[in-house]
């Protein structure tokens, strides 16, 4: 297990997870990687470990380099245990003689590993650690993802560690953006933007001005997962800003579960009436989409219309997983309606509505019901419901979609 250079004497020595298809409820198909770093200077830092069970995979990687126990600095960018599962073994190893984290992640390494005698020390946004030739800056990123979380900006390699931020979820022998398929990598790093810190994004804007305030000249960012941008680190910060601020392209999701396919012929006649407005229009089954692929086009998408028949006066399982999914990610700027056969009591459509309307998404349309299997004439309102939603979102004139999630460009 070799190391990669990103730059003269600074190696990426992490892990990839090629076996890892779940991450929380987030399917991670194509697996993971947990990023660390090594700078060689004249003192010798690094940067974050591996989860547990890969840290044999980050030794080999540094055996390559030198003995581990002359290592002198580490530095604890986040505490969750994707990135610190390995600590207590690390610190036993190398024996650092500091270990640098911000304020919050003292608390929780504190309340993870109940250390005694760590040598922990804590840095704050503007404090710098001298290696020798090289000065590392730290930047508390609070959320992003952890309270603890912060970033290691090297200013004379123009180097971001950026921890969570700017990840993804995707193993990769390739460890540079430039070596991936370009499309691909944006889906993967769209997808965990929707997943992981969508929630966030008031506080992404503010880190993103903190960035342009402090004028942090980047031609490279190695987030902890997945690959390291070097081919234009302005890509992902531009998407960063568009994913952050809601900015969604002209698209529409119909997104439901069915029992006996009534609910989706009432789905189909709604997906036909928006796509005659020329919009993007994508029909969902949760049958056949994970959740987490879901929440992905949701990223960017204006309208999103739900539909679910009534089963045990409620919804049907998969759409309450995605709407207390959804619910949590805190999506905004969208707008809404729902949809669903029912029987006898036919209370999913309205229970949809509700959720959504206190997640303060915008319902454009009554909840939407039809009786048993429609007939040709009882599908008209659904044709009509699709027109409706798929010219509200033409009229507001969006970036066309694509094949692939709308990233600012
Ligand atoms: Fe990749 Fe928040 O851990």
């Amino acid at each position: 297990m070799k190391p990669v250079e990103l730059k003269r004497d600074i190696y990426w020595v992490g892990a990839v997870d090629w076996n890892i298809r779940d991450f929380h409820g987030y399917s991670t198909e194509k697996g993971s990687s947990y990023n660390s770093y090594l700078i060689k200077d004249q003192k010798t830092v690094l940067f974050d470990t591996v989860k547990k069970g890969f840290f044999g995979d980050m030794m080999h990687r540094i055996y390559n380099l030198m003995d581990p126990k002359q290592i002198d600095y580490l530095v604890v960018n986040h505490v969750e245990m994707d990135h610190s599962g390995s600590l207590r073994e690390a610190i036993e190893l190398i024996q650092p003689e500091k270990i640098f984290c911000s304020p919050m992640a003292l608390k929780a390494i504190n309340a993870h590993f109940h250390p005694q005698g760590w040598p922990l020390q804590v840095v704050k946004t503007g404090d710098h650690l001298e290696l020798g030739s090289r000065t590392v800056n730290f930047l508390e990123t609070r959320m992003v993802h952890w309270p603890d979380s912060m970033f290691s900006y090297i200013p004379q390699e123009k180097l971001l560690i950026s921890s969570d931020g700017f990840g993804l979820h995707w193993a990769t022998s390739e460890r540079f953006d430039d070596q991936v398929n370009q499309s691909e990598l944006m889906r993967h790093a769209a997808k965990y933007y929707a997943n992981i810190l969508l929630l966030y994004s008031p506080l992404i804007q503010k880190l993103l001005a903190k960035v342009a305030e402090l004028g942090l000249d980047i031609d490279m960012i190695a987030p902890d997962h997945g690959l390291i941008w070097r081919r234009n680190p302005a890509t992902i910060i531009r998407a960063y800003d568009a994913w952050s601020q809601h900015k969604a392209a002209s698209k529409v999701l119909v997104i439901y579960d069915t029992m006996w396919h009534s609910t989706e012929m009432m789905a189909k006649a709604i997906y036909d009436g928006a796509l005659d407005q020329g919009v993007s229009v994508k029909l969902l089954n949760l049958a056949c989409n994970d959740r987490s692929e879901v929440m992905t086009e949701v990223l960017d998408a204006k309208a999103l219309v739900f539909g679910s028949p009534t089963l045990n006066n409620g919804m049907l399982p998969r759409m309450a997983d995605l709407l207390h999914y959804l619910r949590g990610l805190k999506p905004a700027g969208k707008l809404c309606a729902t949809f669903g056969s029912y029987g006898w009591s036919g209370e999913a459509p309205k229970m949809m509505a509700q959720i959504l309307s206190e997640i303060k998404l915008e319902l454009v349309a009554e909840p939407l019901r039809v009786n048993y299997v429609p007939d040709h004439e009882a599908l008209a309102p659904c044709r009509e419901l699709g027109q409706k939603i798929g010219q509200m979102v033409a009229a507001l004139n969006l970036p066309p979609a694509c094949d692939e999630v709308y990233c600012g460009d």
